[in-house]
């Protein structure tokens, strides 16, 4: 997605191969009209999905979702990351973050995921793929089918959207990042 690309390259910093510095528009201060145009890509990417539901994880991805949602007209659910009050009678599963290196428990109540429904699972970088499985995996311990999954950046030099693919899940990313270092990132197509 070309206007999602021009703005990285704009304001985004790469600090290392691990980290795209996006809080210019997308995790502390947020552009609303970029996520709006996020949402309407989404929605036309999964169109034909059939999707009841859209899921994501906070607190990053709540942004593009909810666009998204607005957009197909359907529900939103955060999954959470925090221990909290909600946790009696919530499904729950280890994911482990390689980025920040730490665990967490992510939780769903399962009133909010109807057995047999379309979700769209979305989520803002894409890496290692565990934030992901860890979504798609609770999503399924409830009875929802996960029909596809929509990132914002994807981090193709590292192996999460081959290991989704690979499980058999219908990825899409709007920015594909084919390499990164500390000045510079590269997107798919872009090589040579
Ligand atoms: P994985 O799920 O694909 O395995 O990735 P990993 O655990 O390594 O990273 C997930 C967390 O790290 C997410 O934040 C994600 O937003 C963040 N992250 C990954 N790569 C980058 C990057 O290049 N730049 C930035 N800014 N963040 C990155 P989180 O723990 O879910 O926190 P939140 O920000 O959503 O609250």
């Amino acid at each position: 997605m070309k206007v999602l690309e021009d703005k990285i390259r704009t304001y985004g910093r790469a600090l290392s191969d691990d980290v795209l510095l996006v809080d210019m528009f997308l995790n502390h201060q947020i552009d609303c009209e970029l996520m709006r145009e996020m949402g309407a890509e989404f929605a036309r990417l999964f169109r034909d999905e059939r999707v009841d539901r859209v899921v994501t994880v906070e607190a990053s991805g709540i942004a593009p979702a909810l666009m998204t949602a607005l957009e197909l007209r359907v529900p939103l659910v955060v999954l959470k990351k925090s221990a909290s009050v909600i946790n009696q009678g919530a499904l729950q599963t280890e994911v482990f973050s390689f980025t920040k290196q730490k665990s967490y428990l992510l939780t769903l109540k399962p009133e909010y995921m109807p057995a047999g429904e379309r979700v769209l699972l979305i989520d803002d970088f894409l890496a290692n793929g565990e934030a992901a499985l860890g979504a798609a995996r609770l999503i399924e311990q409830a009875g929802g089918v996960v029909a596809g999954i929509g990132i914002v950046i994807s981090k193709n030099y590292m192996p999460g959207l081959q290991r989704l693919r690979d499980a058999g899940y219908n990825v899409s990313a709007l920015a594909q990042i084919s390499a990164m270092g500390q000045g510079y990132v590269r997107f798919v197509g872009e090589e040579g």
